[in-house]
């Protein structure tokens, strides 16, 4: 094998994404994905390559120092892609604490084990670390966020990844390890779990259940598929520039409401619905508490450096989108059994 790529949160959205177009484009690497299978990692999203040659599964929390280190013995790690969090905001305004031990503790244990792992030569091994637009706060009605806007991190959620962004600087600043970071807006897709605004309302407007619109509705959201941004890590990983950062967008901006909408007519025909039909479920709800009003990446850095721009555009990709989860219903009762239900209530009764 060329390289020993961990990848963290391989389980995930955007981590099985990533693993599995890795696993499928490269034989020589063995991708080993380490994944601590929270109620948000799913191995049914990796079904299908589960059993290529080039593919390890290790069940590993990463506040786990001892089983980290058994990991890169193990597998003679040579590179990370680092994707495991806590990613949804709503429970980090509930819980900010398990943000902070995933989010940072888990990112400087990785990074430790890491550092221990190369120390012999740095030059032979990258650490990259995927981050969100979040970071970056709220914009007002223009502008867009670049590499060099200043953190101002508005939830628990996003303060936690900035703090491991800032963490994976200092790492290559104290230790001279070689790192990379990626900052991406808002993504979608299939295997998307129904929690955040698109797969949540996929699966009321299936149910016919109310769709929850925060506050006004009038906050901005730049939307990107999941298949590009996975897309986008392969390209960063192989040919970024060790020391440097790169914004990742879809150049997709929508208001939520006008999203919801979208996504309520193209379900309508999906599903032989009359016209209207789902709009009817749209409930304006208490907003988010420290709700971020805008975001806008501007995406030029990557799209000028590596030559990277979507390729899927908003409408095709909304449409697979539904497509996937309108024939992978078993995917979604059994993401949306158990304690899914607990979760829905305690966040949405009496909001
Ligand atoms: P996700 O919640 O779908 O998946 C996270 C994965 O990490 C899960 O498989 C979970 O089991 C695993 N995990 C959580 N805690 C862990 C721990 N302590 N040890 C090991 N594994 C653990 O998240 P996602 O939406 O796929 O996001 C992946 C990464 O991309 C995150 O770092 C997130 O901050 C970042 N990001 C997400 C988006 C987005 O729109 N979803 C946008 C930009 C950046
Ligand atoms: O920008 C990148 C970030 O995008 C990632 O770093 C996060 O991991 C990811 O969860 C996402 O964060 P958001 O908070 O933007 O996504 P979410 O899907 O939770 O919400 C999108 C918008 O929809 C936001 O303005 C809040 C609103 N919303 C969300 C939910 C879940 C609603 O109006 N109702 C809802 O029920």
């Amino acid at each position: 094998m060329s390289r020993n790529v961990l990848i963290t949160g391989g389980a995930g959205f955007i981590g099985s994404h990533v693993v599995r177009l890795l696993v499928n484009k490269y034989p020589d690497h063995r991708i080993i994905n380490l994944d601590a299978l929270t109620y948000a990692g799913n191995l049914e999203n990796l079904a299908d390559i589960e059993q290529a040659p080039n593919y390890v599964f290790s069940k590993t929390n990463i506040l786990d120092t001892e089983a980290l280190k058994q990991v890169f013995d193990t597998y003679q790690v040579s590179d990370v892609i680092h994707l495991a969090a806590e990613s949804h905001v709503d429970r980090s305004i509930v819980s900010p604490l398990d943000f902070v031990y995933t989010n940072i503790i888990g990112t400087v244990n990785l990074l430790n084990t890491a550092r221990d792992h190369w120390k012999a030569d740095y030059s032979k091994h990258l650490f990259y670390h995927i981050s969100t637009d979040e970071v970056y706060g709220s914009l007002g009605d223009s502008g867009f966020f670049t590499e060099t806007t200043p953190y101002a991190p508005n939830s628990p959620y996003s303060a936690s990844k900035a703090s491991s962004d800032h963490f994976v600087r200092a790492y290559r600043e104290t230790y001279h390890m070689q790192t990379i970071v990626s900052n991406c807006s808002n993504n979608y897709g299939p295997n998307h779990f129904p929690e955040k605004l698109i797969p949540l309302f996929i699966n009321n407007i299936i149910h016919e259940k109310p769709l929850p619109v925060y506050g006004d509705g009038q906050y901005t959201r730049d939307w990107l598929y999941v298949k590009d941004h996975a897309l986008a890590i392969d390209l960063i990983f192989h040919q970024g520039k060790p020391g440097e950062t790169y914004n990742i967008g879809g150049f997709n901006e929508w208001k939520n409401i006008d999203l919801v909408k979208l996504l309520c007519r193209l379900m309508d025909e999906k599903l032989g619905r009359s016209a209207g039909y789902s709009e009817k479920l749209i409930t304006y709800v208490k907003d988010r508490p420290g709700h971020d009003r805008r975001y806008a990446i501007d995406a030029s850095k990557i799209n000028q450096e590596l030559g990277w721009k979507p390729t899927v555009t908003f409408e095709q990709g909304l449409s697979e989108t539904i497509d996937w989860f309108l024939a992978n219903t078993t995917w979604l009762e059994h993401v949306t059994s158990g304690a899914y239900q607990h979760y829905y209530q305690s966040m949405y009764t009496n909001r």
